[in-house]
């Protein structure tokens, strides 16, 4: 998860050198580089599209930047701008994400994958309707108690984005597809089964129809006990878990059901040390007796040591030839 970014020394040469986030996002050998970039240090076992998931209310025609300090701003969308929201041609206006896609998977060694993402349609929503990321997400739960019916609109707009937009990498090179539904957590429970639930059910639905056998990850950060459901109603394959989940119960409920992935605290990882050791022995041998892919629970933070992310992989592989030429 978010293995490019800001901890690695190489990919802030090429931010600084090019200047925008949208910039390298939107130049698909950049892209391609800074993806390859984790796999080449550390070989990886898959690797994951250098994109946003705030490129799609962009191809929808919203505005997005990302500032320096303060993370990604959008014009904040309110009812009466859902009419205007439009699918026709976000594949072309996403071009460049897919042109990546197809670098990433020609340099990349046949036995690495590539993953593809989106943000989850209640996530995006999210950002689309607050303009921004930190704050408490008051004007999107208002709006989807007090007015399901264009909210259900705006939904119903992003789940077709969303299929489009997966499709798209996935015919492109990517052999999975992950769903980041980043604030599924703030969801209480009705608003969560509408509009993460349902939703999530009918992206997998359509990507399965459309690419059989191409196994889709979920990530509904924070639900909590909601993950049950999630996981046995939406048709994923793997389930993302964020650090909260006690991993006894997650093998007990959730991996007779679908393959598990996540857990560990990426402060744990910046923070390294024996403990991260201990925990990511822990997480793999409570895990041991079900389907596993290990993962961090969130994104990797930028004041993280590169080299503790190596003593990770020595400490999941139990040795240190992982290493791959790209
Ligand atoms: O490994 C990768 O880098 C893969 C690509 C990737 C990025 N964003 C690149 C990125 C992925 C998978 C994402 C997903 C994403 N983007 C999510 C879902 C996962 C999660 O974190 O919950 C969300 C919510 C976003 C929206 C977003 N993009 C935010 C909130 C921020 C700012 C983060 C911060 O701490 O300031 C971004 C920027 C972003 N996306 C960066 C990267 C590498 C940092 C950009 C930079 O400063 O260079």
């Amino acid at each position: 998860m978010r293995q490019a970014g800001r901890y690695l020394p190489e990919y802030r040469e090429i931010r600084e050198r090019v200047g925008g986030f949208l910039d390298v996002c939107y130049t698909p050998e950049l892209a391609a580089e800074v993806t390859l970039q984790p796999i080449r240090r550390y070989g990886f076992d898959a690797a994951i599209l250098f994109s946003d998931i705030l490129l799609v209310p962009h191809a929808l025609g919203r505005e997005v930047e990302f500032r320096t300090e303060v993370g990604p701003v959008l014009e904040p969308l309110r009812e009466d701008g859902v009419a205007k929201l439009s699918q026709d041609g976000i594949e072309e206006r996403l071009e460049a994400v897919y042109a990546a896609a197809r670098v990433v998977k020609r340099e990349l060694p046949s036995e690495v994958a590539l993953i593809g993402f989106a943000g989850a349609p209640w996530t995006v929503a999210a950002y689309m309707i607050e303009g921004r990321g930190g704050t408490d997400f008051a004007n999107v739960i208002r709006w989807a108690w007090q007015a399901p019916a264009s909210f259900g609109v705006l939904i119903d707009i992003l789940t077709g984005a969303t299929v489009r937009h997966l499709s798209a990498q996935i015919f492109a090179g990517a052999e999975a597809v992950q769903l980041f539904d980043s604030w599924a957590g703030i969801a209480a429970e009705p608003l969560f089964r509408y509009w993460c639930l349902d939703p999530a059910r009918e992206i997998v639905a359509r990507l399965n129809d459309l690419h059989p056998g191409v196994p889709v990850i979920g990530f509904p950060r924070a639900a909590g006990a909601n993950l049950i459901a999630y996981a046995r109603e939406t048709g994923i394959a793997c389930l993302g878990l964020d650090t909260s989940v006690p991993l006894d119960w997650a093998a007990r409920e959730l991996q007779p059901y679908v393959a598990v992935q996540g857990s560990l605290d990426p402060i744990l990882l910046a923070a390294g040390g024996a403990a991260l050791q201990v925990e990511a022995r822990r997480i793999c041998a409570e895990l041991a007796g079900g389907p596993h892919v290990f993962n961090l629970g969130h994104g990797i933070r930028k004041e993280t040591p590169p080299e503790h992310v190596q003593q990770l992989l020595e400490a999941v592989r139990g040795d240190s030839s992982s290493r791959l030429e790209v």
